[in-house]
């Protein structure tokens, strides 16, 4: 097992996330409202900046869209119900891409949505995934565990055709210093060697090197204020890690000291 599966381990996640959503939505009506995403996206500002997400995307209705680093499968399963896209969602972890499956089986969602187990270090040319190549490419909350993003992001620039857009959620480090391990741990990672935050210059030398060139970037300031005066609640869901409340403890506390924040940027194909 490598470093991220670690870190990322789903036991009894998904049955936790259909609570929640069931004691927040009617479970006799068909309809899936904005709640229905309220405890599945596993990133800063949850649904809300999914909402912006979709947004930034613009019109996605029949578009093919590589999720990578799914997690449990929120942000695909939006796009797919609210934004009419056929999302393939790809994760590292086994236990998640079971989890994304059966919460997708439990509601009556809308759109189209694969879940495969895939790692995006390795080699993504001969993978089976529906579609052969992707108008989308949607990377959230994924750069922190990746250490060579440019080797990363060139097996998307190959999985997307030739008028094909990355968008990218990432935590990005906002000056030089690297995260000590007192800051640890946080959502993405146990320890410093599970870790690789990078800063907006890292984020554009991978996109230029990968064949992309950026064309839109956002530090997503707004969503903070909200996040940083909140505690997390003690019945968080555990979605990774083996403290997760501490984890998000951490990162509200790197979040208000302005020393991460989280960014969208968005790339184009040469
Ligand atoms: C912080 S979670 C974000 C999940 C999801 N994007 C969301 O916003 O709800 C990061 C996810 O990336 C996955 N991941 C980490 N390294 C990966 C890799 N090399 N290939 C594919 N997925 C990876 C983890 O298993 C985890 O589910």
């Amino acid at each position: 097992m490598n470093l991220p599966e670690r870190h990322y381990v789903a036991d009894g996640v998904a049955d936790k996330i259909i609570s929640k959503i069931l004691a927040v939505t009617d479970c006799n009506g068909a309809d899936i409202s904005i709640n229905h995403f309220k405890y599945d996206q596993f990133h800063i500002g949850g649904a809300v900046a999914t909402q912006e997400l979709l947004k930034l995307m613009g019109d996605v209705t029949d578009s093919a869209v590589l999720d990578v680093g799914a997690g449990y499968g929120g942000v695909a399963r939006y796009l797919a119900h609210f934004g009419g896209a056929n999302v393939m969602a790809v994760d590292l972890a086994q236990s998640y891409v079971e989890s994304a499956q059966k919460i997708h089986e439990s509601f009556p969602f809308s759109g189209r949505v694969t879940y495969l187990q895939g790692d995006v270090c390795g080699d993504f040319s001969g993978a089976e995934m529906g579609a052969p190549l992707f108008d989308w490419c949607v990377w959230v909350h994924l750069g922190m565990n990746i250490n060579n993003k440019e080797n990363a992001l060139k097996s998307m620039y190959n999985k997307l055709n030739n008028n094909g857009k990355i968008i990218i959620y990432d935590v990005l480090k906002t000056g030089d210093d690297i995260l000590d391990e007192k800051c640890f741990p946080l959502p993405w990672a146990d320890n410093g060697a599970q870790s690789f935050v990078g800063d907006i210059k890292t984020y554009e030398n991978s996109l230029l090197g990968a064949g992309f060139n950026v064309v839109y970037k956002e530090k997503y300031d707004e969503i903070l204020p909200k996040i940083i005066n909140n505690p997390t609640p003690d019945d968080v869901i555990p979605f990774a890690g083996s403290d997760f409340k501490l984890c998000l403890e951490n990162l509200r506390q790197l979040l208000a000291c302005g020393a991460v924040a989280p960014w969208f940027i968005i790339a184009e194909k040469i």
